[in-house]
């Protein structure tokens, strides 16, 4: 028997001043995008900016649906979107902000599990890790240089081989 240790560094910023104005701005446009969150079941509403390879901006929100599993997050309503208007364009950087209309906004969260799943994919689809941005409308900020850190031990489509 042996033990492997699964490990990643991520940066955080007290607040959005400290990042890079590039970032700064992708971060500014997630939590102004936020406004177009289709959200009135969960009033939890997402934001997600990328910056292409191409110097392209996407943008994605979370459309909600009263057949509640209808509904789709931020990430991959961009991550579509940036398939089907730019395929094969990697992502190189993408910030996700939030607006809790029933609570606070000023820490980040990140990403669910299904949306973990589709960055990986596309991240292999088009050769390029993704940057991943998160904060709430205010305050701290963390960056994550590679969205494949947040699902250690995924699968994957070699594995339908
Ligand atoms: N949501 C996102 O859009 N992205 C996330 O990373 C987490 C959750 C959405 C799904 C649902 O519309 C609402 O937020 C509450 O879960």
């Amino acid at each position: 028997m042996k033990t492997e240790e699964i490990k990643f560094t991520i940066s955080v910023y007290d607040s959005i001043e400290e990042l890079n104005p590039k970032d700064a701005f992708i971060l500014s446009e997630a939590r102004s995008a936020t406004q177009f969150a289709y959200a009135p079941y969960s009033n939890f509403q997402v934001g997600a900016v990328a910056r292409l390879l191409n110097g392209q901006t996407i943008t994605g929100t979370n459309q909600e649906n009263a057949s509640y599993p209808a509904g789709i997050c931020a990430e991959r309503v961009l991550l579509s979107s940036a398939a089907s208007q730019y395929p094969g364009i990697g992502i190189e950087t993408m910030a996700i902000s939030y607006n809790n209309l029933n609570g606070k906004s000023d820490r980040p969260v990140s990403p669910c599990g299904i949306c973990r799943q589709s960055f990986t994919e596309f991240q292999q689809r088009t050769k390029t890790p993704i940057r991943i941005i998160l904060s709430g409308m205010e305050g701290r900020v963390q960056v994550i240089e590679n969205a494949a850190h947040l699902l250690p031990l995924v699968f994957g489509p070699d594995d339908l081989k």
